[in-house]
């Protein structure tokens, strides 16, 4: 139990007087308060009552609507004071919640002196909960405002806030990281995460309705899968291990295991030293592998998830998509294919920079094949195919009869990479003299080998970075900006 009960607000309130008005209290939380499935009581020695977080708001703002609520009607919100503009004779402070903002509205002829005194000084960012009658109003906000009976303050902020979340100032990518937190109020970074909350939801559907078995595969490892110069070394008791680049090795073995269709949305780490606005060295990978599929049944399986992901954003997020000014085109399917011979013709057409056989594409031959196929088809996506075998990693299939290509794709946007994929080696002797003829030592895969040996199905699969996709489907500039906390070459906190 609390010995100090409700604690004044005793900071600053910028004009030189203290909060101290009776009918503001913020509560001091102890460890004692019981906590129930959804709600917990606030014990209030003073009043020596109990009193229920469940009543510090019955509605989100956005839910007072005509047919939910009757004009009148006693409600609770409960949120962070956006803004407090007080005219003299009246006083609106802006409550915003996760879902969007309310005006609060007190005259100061017709409420309680006390109450009109306490909301001209609240500070903003505080945390305040406010229960009134609502009055549905066209010329307000929303359509309506609260006329406050009460209102409770719940913690007081710190003044002056580490950054604005108005939008009225404009802060640097790297101070909105380093307040996170106060970031993430602000309506546009809130949207991106709603949005990136409802694509993962559309993937996870999408692919319970195809049959996929989700999955979780270790995140600490003995082998690299991508190339052994992108690994974090760890220590693990008294052994190296590695922070693992793909789940590759492992969605592989589970073709091994029967489990004919499987994805895994996790975690990958790439100790890549680039510094680039679309690098992350963690990363969220959308993984898939199928049994008894090639790379072309792989595809369709992606262009369909791309196509349905973005319809189920346009239908379900429309809020979100407004706040950001985003009108979201649904690609059209199937996407076109270039082969890779093809798309060294198209960058040596339109470029001085030659691009040659056994080359990767680079970042100008993604811009230069993406404008491309832009201007010819009004599309972003599109898949390039039959990439040289040397360039792709070992457990790519090559093509039976040309063994210089391999049955590998990458999915692209008209500005970058955002999938890899291939149809597998599933046959033991061959899977290991790729792995020799990549320099690599079969020893260190024989966990995965040794599934190859026992009935291994054919298979292919692809995994696609999520934050890439966020990013090419929102018009994102930087990466940084779809990740709640990123890390990169330089951000390890928060
Ligand atoms: P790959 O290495 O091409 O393939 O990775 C697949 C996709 O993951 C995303 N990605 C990244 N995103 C942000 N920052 C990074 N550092 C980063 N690295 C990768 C990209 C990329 O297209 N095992 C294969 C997939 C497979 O064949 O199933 C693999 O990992 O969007």
């Amino acid at each position: 139990m609390s010995e100090k009960g409700p604690v004044l607000p005793r900071r600053d309130s910028g004009d030189g007087t203290r909060a101290t008005n009776k009918l503001i209290m913020s509560y001091d939380y102890s460890p004692t308060f019981q906590l129930h499935p959804y709600i917990f009581h606030l014990f209030t020695p003073n009043q020596g009552e109990f009193m229920s977080l469940a009543k510090l708001r019955t509605h989100y703002t956005v839910d007072v609507k005509p047919e939910k609520v009757d004009n009148g009607q006693k409600i609770t919100l409960a949120g962070w004071v956006h803004e407090v503009r007080d005219l003299g004779g009246i006083c609106f402070v802006v409550l915003r919640d996760r879902e969007g903002k309310a005006q609060v509205t007190l005259v100061k002829k017709k409420i309680d002196k006390e109450l009109f005194d306490a909301a001209r000084r609240l500070i903003r960012e505080s945390v305040i909960s406010v229960t009134g009658s609502v009055k549905f109003e066209e010329k307000a906000p929303n359509g309506y405002e609260l006329l406050p009976e009460k209102i409770t303050v719940l913690n007081v902020a710190n003044s002056p806030l580490p950054m604005d979340t108005t939008g009225k100032v404009e802060a640097e990518l790297d101070t909105r990281l380093d307040s996170r937190f106060i970031d993430l109020r602000r309506a546009e970074t809130t949207a991106v995460f709603k949005i990136r909350h409802q694509a993962l939801q559309a993937i996870r559907e999408y692919f319970v309705e195809n049959g996929f078995i989700e999955t979780a595969t270790p995140k600490v490892v003995a082998t690299a899968t991508e190339g052994g110069t992108a690994l974090f070394p760890i220590t693990y008791f008294d052994r190296e291990a590695f922070l693992n680049q793909s789940p590759q090795l492992f969605k592989q073995i589970l073709m091994s295991g029967g489990f004919d269709r499987v994805f895994e949305i996790g975690p990958i780490f790439r100790a890549e030293e680039h510094d680039t606005r679309r690098h992350l060295n963690e990363a969220t990978s959308i993984d898939v592998e199928v049994s008894f599929a090639d790379h072309f049944d792989v595809m369709e399986i992606l262009e369909n998830l791309v196509a349905y992901v973005y319809t189920q954003v346009v239908e379900k997020c429309q809020p979100s998509l407004e706040t950001l000014g985003i009108e979201l085109k649904v690609p059209k399917t199937p996407f076109l294919k270039l082969t890779y011979d093809e798309v060294i013709e198209i960058i040596n057409a339109r470029s001085e920079e030659k691009m040659h056989w056994g080359d990767d594409l680079g970042t100008s031959g993604e811009h230069i094949v993406g404008n491309y196929v832009y201007e010819t088809t009004g599309e972003s996506h599109y898949f390039i195919i039959d990439w040289p075998t040397e360039i792709k990693p070992f457990y790519a299939m090559p093509y039976e009869d040309r063994p210089e290509f391999s049955k590998s794709f990458d999915m692209m946007h008209r500005t970058m990479e955002l999938s890899s994929g291939a149809q597998r080696i599933h046959i033991p002797d061959l899977l290991k003299s790729r792995i020799e003829s990549q320099g690599l030592n079969p020893e260190g895969f024989e966990f995965y080998l040794k599934a190859f040996e026992y009935g291994m199905p054919p298979h292919a699969g692809w995994g696609m970075g999520c934050e890439r996709f966020i990013m090419t489907m929102l018009g994102t500039e930087n990466i940084r900006d779809t990740v709640l906390f990123p890390r990169d070459r330089r951000r390890l906190s928060p």
